[in-house]
């Protein structure tokens, strides 16, 4: 048995989790920093270093008791590195590597991607592969091909804003808050139908890449044009024409990718795969093209350490481990995961 203890403080949640041979996680606390980030709409990166700094070290302790403080059994210390806000990532970079030093055990370093990549084969028997992932978060918007843990294709990304992005600004458009992709996700169910067609941005096109800025930029002016704000009848029309357009265009690439790649496996990973229209319209037209998909439980979905604490297992295994020394990237590229 592998017992890893995993950091995760590439942006605003502070998260630390236990997870034993990549699958059984005995705990995975999450310290979310939503109502310190709220009052600016955004998240201000130096806030977020200083809460994870007054955070990580409660939370180390909070794990440690849900495994009797037996740091002893901890086999690895695994961290997020990169991509991320840079002076978030070094908080728990640097946290991890004084405990690695301290228990003398082994530093593994972890594409916060990968972790995402992960996450849903966390309760997976085993792992199926190759498959085609869609990730989405308030961050990146791509399509990966995994070949098996470490080799990675990505085959698109989103050429301006990712697709939570899109959500959050039109949340804050409507004045609905911070973060918007659950809020605009239940306005829009309130809708009958859209209030509108809107385009699907590059649904048609020859590549995986994604465009959600103009789609954002359309909603924001048909709002701006019927002077609509907050949560009305005529809000959540909007919401569901944007929600529909957006969710079109993912699920559409998504599957297309899996044909072409041969792939009878897809999996939904990041924040906004805990939306309802996205799961179930996958759920629905995979079901059709007798696609599987795995979309992880909600606490999986969202930034956290089980998900790091996992994928280093598979780099354990492999014998990929990091020097003291390793930094911290703002932007990390599939070709350079598991720098050392
Ligand atoms: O993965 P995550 O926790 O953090 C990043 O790495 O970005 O994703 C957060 C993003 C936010 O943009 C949030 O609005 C979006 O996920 N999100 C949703 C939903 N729940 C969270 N977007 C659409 N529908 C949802 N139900
Ligand atoms: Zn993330």
């Amino acid at each position: 048995m592998t017992r890893i203890l995993g950091i995760e403080t590439s942006c605003d949640e502070t998260a630390v989790a236990v997870v034993d041979d990549g699958r059984r996680i005995h705990c995975n606390l999450v310290s979310s920093q939503v109502a310190q980030h709220a009052p600016f709409g955004g998240i201000v990166p130096e806030v977020a270093s200083r809460h994870h700094l007054e955070l990580l070290q409660p939370l180390v302790e909070q794990a440690l008791a849900s495994i009797d403080g037996d740091a002893a059994g901890i086999d690895a210390v695994a961290v997020t590195h990169g991509p991320g806000l840079v002076g978030a990532l070094l908080v728990g970079l640097a946290y991890a590597k004084g405990l690695a030093l301290a228990w003398n055990k082994p530093l593994i370093a972890v594409n916060h991607l990968e972790g995402h990549l992960y996450a849903p084969w966390m309760d997976a028997e085993t792992d199926v592969f190759p498959h085609v992932a869609l990730l989405v978060s308030g961050g990146h918007t791509s399509i990966y091909l995994v070949r098996a843990w470490g080799d990675y294709q990505l085959l698109g990304q989103t050429r301006d804003d990712a697709i939570g992005e899109a959500y959050d600004k039109v949340a804050k458009y409507l004045g609905l808050g911070y973060p918007g992709g659950p809020i605009i996700d239940r306005l829009a169910a309130q809708a009958q139908r859209p209030a509108f067609e809107l385009p699907r941005p590059m649904l048609s096109a020859d590549h995986f890449d994604f465009s959600y800025s103009g789609l954002k930029t359309a909603v924001i002016t048909a709002l701006e044009q019927a002077n609509v704000g907050g949560v009305s009848p005529e809000a959540a029309g909007v919401a569901r024409a944007f929600q529909d357009a957006a969710v079109d265009v993912a699920v559409g690439k998504t599957l297309r990718a899996a044909r072409e790649f041969g792939c009878k496996q897809v999996t939904i990973t990041g924040g906004v795969a805990a939306n309802s229209r996205l799961r179930a319209l996958m759920r629905d037209e995979a079901a059709s093209a007798g696609i599987e998909v795995r979309i992880p439980p909600f606490a999986l979905c969202t930034d956290n350490a089980a998900m790091i604490a996992g994928v280093a297992y598979q780099q354990f295994n492999a014998g990929v481990t990091a020097s003291l020394d390793v930094s911290a990237f703002a932007r990390l590229p599939p070709e350079s995961w598991r720098v050392p």
